[in-house]
């Protein structure tokens, strides 16, 4: 089978981020170089104060780099002035973390719709995104509870579809299943790697859990003390895998355009 080359999603190059607690300097991530595939779902291992967190938060425009440059699609997120780099969170990236941070004076559907009002969003449009959303992480049925009337489980689908809401091409995930049992853990794993063969979407999610990586991710990239110390595919991260993700990929970029 051939196999198109994938094209770089992502592109970390040497990046640091130092941190100065009076005169003490902390290296969170101290030198990291890493590419990433489109459509690829990888995972980052490490043990805490590893630099995880750090890392993910600088490819996901939260953070800037002390140094290094960061590449996704054409732009150097490094040198993005503020308003880019809050267009890019916006319209690029989607992200959850462990805690579910969902509004709790406010309904499933209104924490999903916020995403929408805040890249403005025309006021039909939204509705039916919301749906769509909801449907993708099977809440439908919950859209008018509050995050207080949900399991766990729930509020971190409903984390993941406010993530999902405005089409974005990566999905950033900081210990995602940190919160939850082994059933729910596995049902979020389980979305995340539907997000990636259905949607094309390219996958960044840190975990200190093993098995689930490696039964789930393509890849683990394990950090220590702020750098890289292995980098491997896992075992089911077979080519066709890889060949189906781009197919979705050029299906999904089709669709966008006849939409
Ligand atoms: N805002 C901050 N100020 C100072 N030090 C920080 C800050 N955030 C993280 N650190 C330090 O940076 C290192 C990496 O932290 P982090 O990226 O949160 O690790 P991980 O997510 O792997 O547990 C740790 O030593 C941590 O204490
Ligand atoms: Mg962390």
């Amino acid at each position: 089978m051939t196999q198109a080359p994938a094209t770089q999603h992502i592109r970390a190059h040497n990046v640091c981020r130092d941190y100065h607690l009076g005169e003490a300097v902390v290296h969170a991530v101290a030198g990291v170089s890493l590419a990433i595939p489109a459509g690829q779902f990888l995972a980052l291992l490490g043990s805490s104060g590893s630099g995880k967190s750090t890392f993910l938060s600088m490819l996901a425009g939260l953070d800037r780099p002390t140094s290094g440059s960061i590449i996704v699609g054409a732009k150097n997120l490094a040198e993005l002035s503020a308003e880019n780099l809050a267009r890019y969170r916006r319209e690029t990236v989607g992200m959850v973390f462990q805690s579910f941070n969902l509004l709790p004076r406010m309904t499933l559907e209104e924490n999903v719709e916020l995403p929408l009002r805040l890249s403005e969003v025309d006021r039909r449009d939204r509705a039916a995104r919301v749906a769509q959303a909801l449907e993708r992480v099977r809440l439908g049925a919950r859209s008018k509870h509050r995050p207080s009337e949900l399991s766990g489980g729930e509020q971190q689908r409903g984390a993941l579809a406010r993530a999902l809401v405005n089409r974005p091409s990566i999905l950033f995930a900081d210990e995602p299943t940190g919160n939850l049992d082994s059933v729910n853990g596995e049902q979020i794993l389980l979305l995340l790697r539907e997000f990636q063969t259905t949607l094309g979407m390219t996958i960044v999610m840190v975990t200190h859990e093993r098995p689930l990586a490696e039964r789930f991710a393509d890849r683990i990239v394990t950090l220590s003390d702020g750098k890289i110390i292995s980098d491997a595919p896992t075992a089911h991260a077979a080519s066709t895998v890889l060949a189906e993700t781009t197919a979705d990929s050029a299906n999904l970029a089709a669709e966008g355009a006849r939409s």
